[in-house]
C-alpha cells in the first residue's frame, strides 16, 4: 500500500493488511517536526505490530534534519523500513523545497538519502516521480547508484502532471537498468486487471497501491489471488464497520469524524450511495452507521 496523508492511517493499514498487503507505510512525517517537537508526529506513526512490515514515510530538505529524524524513528517507533519522499507535490511541501521539487537538486537529494542510510540500521527506500522538469527518475537513479537503497517506488507521472494523467510504464521499465533494488510501479492501478497490466508493462517486483484502495481494500486480496471480488453489500458494510471500530478504539471520537470519508467511500457503486453519503457524512457514532445501513434496507 502506497503511503497517504490524512487517510492511511493503522485503521486503514490493518484492514489492508488483514486483506493481503505486503507491506504498508505510515502517512509522511515531517523531519522538522521530527527534530522540534515530535510528540505528535511520534503519535502520528504509532502502528501495531500487525501492520509489519511497516514502513515510516519521511519529508522535508535538510540533510541533517533527515539523519536526526532517522535516529529517533529507528528507536522511538522502529519500523521494518524508512522512505523517502521524492514525489509530493503538494504545494505545502513544495514551498519547503520538500517532496517531488527536490528531484530537481539531486546532490542534496543524494545527502538527504546518504544522511539517512548512515543514521539508521533499517533498510531505506525512496519514492519518486517519474520526472520533475528536465530531470527524469532514470538520471536521478543514475546519480544514486553507488547508494545502498534497498527499494523504490516510482510514481509514473510527471510533477507537472500532479495526480491524473497517463502513467509512464517506460520509465519504471527502465528503472530496472539504473537500480538494484525492489522495484514497486504506482499509480493508476485501480482493478485487478490494471494491476496486471501494469505487472506485465513494467516488470516491476511489485505494485503500490495508493487510491484504488480507497472503499476498496480487498483490492490487494484480488491481486495476491488473482481473482476478482464480487463483494455483496452486505459484506462491504460489514468491512467498513470493522474498519469504523478500530478507527474508533484508536483515535476515539476523532475516528468516528476521519471514518466518515472513508464511509463515502465504501458505499461507492451501490444502489442508493448518493443518500446514503448525505447522511454518512454527519455520523458521530458507530451506531449511527449501522442504523443507516440498516434504514437502507441492508441488515448489518
Ligand atoms: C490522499 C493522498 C495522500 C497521499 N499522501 C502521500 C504521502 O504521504 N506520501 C507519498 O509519497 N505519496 C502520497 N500520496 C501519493 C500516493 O502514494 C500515490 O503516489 C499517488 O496517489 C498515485 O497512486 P494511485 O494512482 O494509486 O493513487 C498521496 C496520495 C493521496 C491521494
Amino acid at each position: 500500500m502506497a503511503p497517504m496523508a490524512g487517510v492511511a492511517d493503522s485503521a486503514f493499514r490493518q484492514v489492508c493488511k488483514d486483506f493481503g498487503a505486503d507491506v504498508v507505510y505510515s502517512e509522511m512525517a515531517s523531519v522538522a517536526a521530527l527534530c522540534y517537537n515530535p510528540k505528535k508526529t511520534l503519535e502520528l506513526l504509532e502502528f501495531s505490530e500487525k501492520e509489519r512490515p511497516y514502513v515510516v514515510q519521511l519529508f522535508g530538505s535538510e540533510a541533517k534534519q533527515f539523519a536526526e529524524a532517522a535516529r529517533i524513528v529507528t528507536k522511538e517507533i522502529n519500523p521494518d523500513g524508512i522512505d523517502i519522499n521524492f514525489g509530493c507535490p503538494v504545494k505545502k511541501v513544495a514551498k519547503q523545497g520538500a517532496g517531488a521539487v527536490l528531484m530537481r537538486d539531486k546532490k542534496k537529494s543524494r545527502e538527504i538519502i546518504i544522511s539517512t542510510i548512515e543514521n539508521t540500521e533499517l533498510p531505506v527506500s525512496i519514492k519518486t516521480r517519474a520526472q520533475v522538469d528536465t530531470i527524469d527518475a532514470l538520471e536521478f537513479l543514475d546519480y544514486m547508484h553507488d547508494l545502498d537503497i534497498k527499494a523504490l517506488m516510482i510514481h509514473g507521472r510527471t510533477l507537472a502532471q500532479g495526480f491524473s494523467g497517463d502513467i509512464n510504464f517506460d520509465i519504471i521499465k527502465k528503472a530496472r537498468d539504473y537500480f538494484g533494488g525492489i522495484i514497486m510501479a504506482n499509480g493508476g492501478i485501480n482493478s485487478l486487471d490494471d494491476g496486471i497490466q501494469v505487472l506485465k508493462k513494467t516488470r516491476a517486483d511489485g505494485l503500490g497501491i495508493a487510491r484504488g484502495a480507497l472503499g476498496c481494500p480487498w483490492i490487494f486480496q484480488e491481486l495476491k489471488n488473482i481473482k476478482k471480488e464480487n463483494k455483496i453489500p452486505e459484506k462491504i458494510f460489514e468491512i467498513a464497520l470493522r474498519h469504523a471500530e478500530l478507527a474508533e478504539s484508536l483515535k476515539g471520537q476523532q475516528g468516528i469524524i476521519e471514518i466518515r470519508k472513508h464511509l463515502c467511500w465504501y458505499v461507492h457503486g451501490i444502489i442508493g450511495a448518493s443518500e446514503m453519503r448525505r447522511e454518512l457524512i454527519n455520523v458521530s457514532s458507530l451506531n449511527e452507521i449501522k442504523n443507516i445501513f440498516n434504514s437502507f434496507g441492508f441488515v448489518v
